[in-house]
């Protein structure tokens, strides 16, 4: 099977790209990353991108008159790199429902929550605020509502006595990176059958999600 043509949105640091990107080089990730596109300007990432020779497109939202100018340059930019999969991985903005459904169902973003608990910011001190005990990431679906749409799959990590929100960030952090990789091989072995609100998993027949498990296994 020719490998799935994948393609990152990122507005800052890019650590998850990174992880990306070294993933794809083994022989049986079934991916490589063949291109990134970024809102910013200063997005860190970028270079991480042009260090591993991916072509990165930069598409500054301040360049453009109106949301729907912007969206129409950063979604041809998108398209332009021939994506099979695209993922948002701390890409700062919500896809409008235009751009979700010129890709067709193929776009998921990684968030830092166990979703549906904690959309948007913040999601660190929010678990921490609430006593949680068990704080985690989510891989997901993307439609046109802030961290909404399927969860694909879940790690999750245990929060310490004393943690601050820093500390269970970080710790989580490299959890993130092995969830977002293990989702991205499954994506590219096509065992995922994805329609508008649902997912399904050939074989396993299960409903819900995924949870990654100490060896990175989606199980
Ligand atoms: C990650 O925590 C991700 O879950 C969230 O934004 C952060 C991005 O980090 N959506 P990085 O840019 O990949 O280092």
């Amino acid at each position: 099977m020719a490998e799935a043509r994948v393609v990152v949105l990122i507005s800052g640091r890019g650590s998850n790209l990174k992880a990306l990107i070294e993933d794809s080089r083994s022989a049986d990730a079934g991916y490589r990353v063949v291109g990134v596109v970024t809102d910013r300007n200063d997005a860190v990432g970028t270079a991480v991108a042009e260090a591993a020779g991916v072509p990165v497109t930069v598409v500054p939202r301040q360049m453009f008159p109106s949301r729907a100018a912007f969206e129409a340059v950063l979604n041809d930019a998108v398209d332009g790199f021939g994506p099979d999969w695209i993922v948002l991985a701390g890409f700062m903005r919500v896809l409008s429902p235009e751009a979700v459904h010129r890709f067709e169902m193929r776009a998921f973003n990684i968030h830092p929550s166990l979703l549906p608990k904690y959309p948007g910011l913040d999601t660190h001190a929010r678990a921490l605020a609430a006593g949680d005990r068990v704080h985690g990431a989510s891989v997901h679906l993307v439609i046109p509502a802030l961290d909404q749409g399927p969860v694909l799959a879940q790690v999750e990590i245990p929060v310490c006595e004393g943690d601050s929100a820093g500390a269970l960030a970080e710790r989580l952090l490299s959890r993130e990176h092995e969830l977002l990789c293990a989702c991205v091989r499954l994506l590219a072995s096509g065992r995922v059958e994805i329609q508008p609100l649902q997912l399904s998993f050939d074989a396993t027949n299960r409903h819900g999600p995924f949870l990654l498990n100490a060896n990175n296994q989606l199980v």
